[in-house]
């Protein structure tokens, strides 16, 4: 790779792909970032290029013209269909792990195979993929139980149902009425796990690993966790504090077995690997493995990054990630998300958005734009479900939040909704209410 005046190329279109297109631009190696497709919030940074992110072939055509010197995966369904060997195998170098690792993702069941294998503590779990045999083991399973869909659903493919009814509802709209396209042709029921959970993100070339800050993600529309699941409502940076002990275990029995039985399958997983955990009364336990960076864990823990990320994904893609030492602001972080009235559900899109520049004015405030678009009097209005992700660093956690909430407080658009109690037991702001 070419030292200076780098091209890189971040496949997405979401706050996620803003995030890391603007660590990238910041770097000294990076001449020019293109986001592809991009949204109207990265061009201050970046540039942006019209192509969908499931567009392999425009995808790695977009990177033969512009010569890129690396691009850089984000997003699950192009990782899941395969972009990475398409561009390895065009000679482009590619972050991001090749289809039959990102399996661990596409495939909740290929997931449950792999912790079996590996003897790694996550949720017992039965596979059915017939609607006669799921409605059956509903009928008959411990309550309360967790029912998934095998693949992609965009996060919103679980459903933890207390009663039989709800999981024959479950069970109906996934495998009967398809809500979900192919994703819920196979099913997971799985046993309910209790705990806060946890998300570690690591940076691997597939054989070593280096951890980034633990986050939080909620997942729940609704404050006190109610509500659908969605793609995640806001993130906290630390998301828990571990003992050494703790973190000990969580290498040892979760990421490095991971990681060697991807390897000993000869299908390293060379990315970010992201794990959810429970902590459970009987220690931690994996609730899913992603094949990526979340979004908006993404956004919250890459502000905290004092490394060159540039360095950090080549050294990915090198196999070299021992030679490099990451280091990381002693600080916390805070997300939240504004989206779209509805969201989850349907919601309206083209509403004004008003404020962002007071908001980014507060000390330590970043607002990463995901589902915005400029209107033909180049207005930025919304365009999608999760619209901005407010975040802001601190050195104490609680500052993080208070100041993210601060920056909400002085953005709006019609039927902005967003959950009041991101950090729960950290919030200040819900212990001022008390
Ligand atoms: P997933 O897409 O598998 O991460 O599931 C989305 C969310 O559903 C998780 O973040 C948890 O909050 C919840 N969830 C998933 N599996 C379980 C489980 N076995 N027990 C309890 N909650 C779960
Ligand atoms: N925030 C959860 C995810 O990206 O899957």
């Amino acid at each position: 790779m070419k030292a200076l005046n780098n091209t890189v190329i971040v496949v997405g279109g979401g706050g996620r792909e803003a995030a890391l297109a603007r660590q990238l631009a910041q770097s000294p190696r990076v001449g020019q970032v293109i986001v592809a497709p991009g949204n109207a919030g990265v061009l201050g940074f970046a540039k942006t290029a019209p192509v969908a992110v499931t567009d392999l072939a425009g995808q790695v055509r977009l990177a033969r013209d512009l010569q890129a010197d690396l691009v850089v995966v984000a997003p699950d369904d192009p990782l899941a269909l395969g972009l990475t060997d398409r561009l390895l195998e065009a000679g482009i170098m590619a972050f991001g792990p090749r289809q039959a690792a990102a399996r661990l993702e596409s495939s909740k069941s290929f997931a449950k195979t792999v912790m079996r294998e590996a003897g790694i503590p996550t949720a017992r779990s039965v596979i059915c993929d017939n609607l006669a045999a799921a409605r059956d083991y509903a009928q008959t399973c411990d309550l309360p139980v967790v029912v998934k869909a095998d693949g992609l659903a965009l996060g919103k493919g679980v459903f933890i149902c207390q009663t039989r009814a709800e999981a024959l509802e479950a069970v109906t709209s996934l495998m009967d009425l398809h809500a979900f396209g192919q994703a819920g042709n196979t099913l997971l029921f799985e046993e309910c796990l209790n705990g806060p959970e946890l998300t570690v993100l690591l940076f691997t070339d597939g054989v070593h690993y280096a951890l980034m800050p633990p986050s939080r993600d909620h997942k729940r529309a609704q404050d006190g966790d109610r509500g659908p699941n969605t793609g995640g409502m806001g993130v906290v940076v630390p998301g828990a504090r571990l003992s050494e002990p703790e973190w000990q275990l969580i290498r040892q029995q979760i990421i490095e077995p991971t990681l060697k039985l991807m390897q000993d399958r000869r299908t390293p997983f060379c990315g970010v690997l992201y794990v959810g955990l429970m902590l459970t009364q009987q220690g931690p336990k994996v609730i899913e493995y992603n094949a990526r960076f979340g979004d908006p864990e993404c956004q919250t823990v890459l502000p905290l990054l004092q490394t060159d990320l540039l360095d950090i994904l080549e050294a990915c893609t090198a196999g070299t990630l021992d030679e490099i030492e990451l280091s990381w602001k002693a600080a916390a972080s805070c997300c939240v998300v504004m989206a779209s009235g509805g969201y989850p559900g349907s919601y309206q899109k083209g509403r004004e958005i008003s404020g962002l520049e007071a908001a980014e004015r507060l000390s330590g405030v970043t607002v990463y734009q995901a589902g915005t678009a400029l209107d033909y009097q180049g207005r930025l209005i919304t365009a999608g479900g999760r619209v901005l992700d407010v975040v802001a660093t601190a050195p104490d956690l609680a500052d993080a939040i208070r100041q993210a909430y601060k920056a909400v407080d002085a953005i709006h658009f019609d039927q902005a909704y967003y959950r009041r109690d991101i950090g729960g037991s950290d919030n200040p702001l819900l212990k001022e209410a008390r």
